[in-house]
């Protein structure tokens, strides 16, 4: 098929760092044939997917189910992640060799809520990441700082009666792991950063050699804690939306490098789980669909980056971090292609209940954003043409 393409811009495929599908476990909200969907809509041809599910994935019978399944449906290459530490306590070392040598071949490592504080646990984790080559993404929070925390500990929070989540929680962490990777020469991905402490920390390890990367979500780059103020927990996220000055910070540092790539934190969750009052709804907002759209909001019509930055930021420093050596790369000659085709001055308006996911809960509905996916493809086949999944 040809695909017409005057006037767009030609992408090396997305990767995301990070993303939940909740298979298995809770497919009434996302599984991984919906949320591949969702993912090659949104110009992804490969996705890591976050291994809290139901049971955790921290073993290689569930990587390999993960792996297998996104084969099988087919729309996007879904690279499980596996978890550090066995269940969702964080007591314990996974066992990481098990996962890496799977038929999954799994090469980043995480946990998600209060994992991987332990500094010895942490310390172990990343002197065995070396050895197996693998990468570990700390989803950086320092639990005994955060606890009851349901939102941005400032001004705005205190006004509404809300418990904060101080930006120390993220940056002390932070900081701990940088000096620990650097102790055991290790790789370190820092998931979502949030707060522009962090970023100073993040340049202050890079400067002495860390081996350090970071990700930046595209919520924190647009969105701030002023949508508070609408009591709508459709904004309550993980790390909480901070302040306008954080999100110029991150949007500068991202420009820069300070922050390497982007990616979305796809959280899917169920109406229920949602629609309650804000202390009760589960954090988490959609991201797959959207997210090329919000980078073009927030860093290319400001001129922060241009289309080749874009290419950076979404596909060739993430599928570097993930070690995924068939992405983010030009394409040679005879080389099957993964690419996305982006209509820069085209605009859409977001429609939660028509996004490709179970769930709906995106904080961009009703908004009109700039840059539509018209093309994406995963070795040289058509995945998604024109808003509809091929
Ligand atoms: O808001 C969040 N939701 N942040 C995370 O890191 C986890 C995620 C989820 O699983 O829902
Ligand atoms: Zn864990
Ligand atoms: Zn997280
Ligand atoms: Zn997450």
């Amino acid at each position: 098929e040809i695909v017409e393409a005057g006037g767009q811009v030609l992408l090396p495929g997305f990767v995301d760092l990070h993303t939940h599908l909740r298979e298995p476990g809770r497919e009434d909200t996302e599984t991984i044939e919906t949320g591949s969907a969702a993912a090659a809509l949104g110009g992804y041809t490969a996705v890591f997917a976050m291994a809290n599910t139901d049971p955790v994935a921290d073993n290689a019978v569930i990587v390999d189910h993960v792996w297998r399944r996104g084969q099988e449906v087919g729309l996007v290459d879904v690279h499980p992640v596996g978890a550090v530490t066995v269940g969702l306590k964080g007591e314990k070392l996974a066992e990481l060799g098990t996962m890496a040598k799977s038929q999954a071949q799994v090469k980043v490592f995480s946990d998600d809520g209060l994992c991987v504080a332990d500094p010895l646990l942490m310390r172990r984790a990343l002197e065995y990441s070396t050895a197996l080559d693998v990468v570990i993404a700390q989803h950086a929070e320092e639990p005994r700082l955060t606890v009851g925390a349901q939102a941005h500990e400032g001004e705005r929070a205190a006004r509404l009666g809300y418990t904060g989540w101080p930006a120390a929680a993220e940056e002390s962490i932070v900081a701990r792991d940088c000096l620990l990777a650097r102790h055991a020469n290790a790789r370190l991905h820092v998931c979502h950063v949030s707060t522009s402490g962090t970023a100073d920390v993040l340049a202050w390890a890079k400067d002495r050699g860390t081996k350090v990367s970071a990700e930046v979500t595209p919520h924190h780059l647009l969105l701030t804690d002023e949508r508070l103020a609408t009591y709508d927990p459709v904004n309550k996220v993980n790390p909480p939306l901070r302040t306008e000055s954080d999100a110029e910070k991150l949007r500068t540092a991202l420009a820069e490098g300070v922050i390497d790539c982007v990616a979305t934190d796809h959280a899917p969750h169920a109406v229920q789980d949602k629609d309650t009052e804000w202390s009760a709804a589960r954090p988490g907002m959609l991201g797959l669909q959207t997210a090329l759209s919000i980078v073009a909001e927030t860093m290319v019509r400001t001129g922060l980056l241009d289309w080749r930055g874009v290419a950076r930021v979404m596909s060739e420093r993430p599928a570097e971090i993930g070690n995924l050596a068939d992405q983010g790369r030009p394409i040679a000659v005879g080389e099957p292609a993964n690419l996305t085709l982006v209509d820069p001055d085209a605009e859409w308006t977001v429609r939660g209940a028509e996004l490709a996911s179970i769930a709906a809960n995106t904080p961009y509905e009703g908004m009109r954003l700039p840059g539509v996916v018209t093309a994406t493809l995963l070795r040289g086949r058509l995945t998604a043409r024109d808003g509809k999944v091929c």
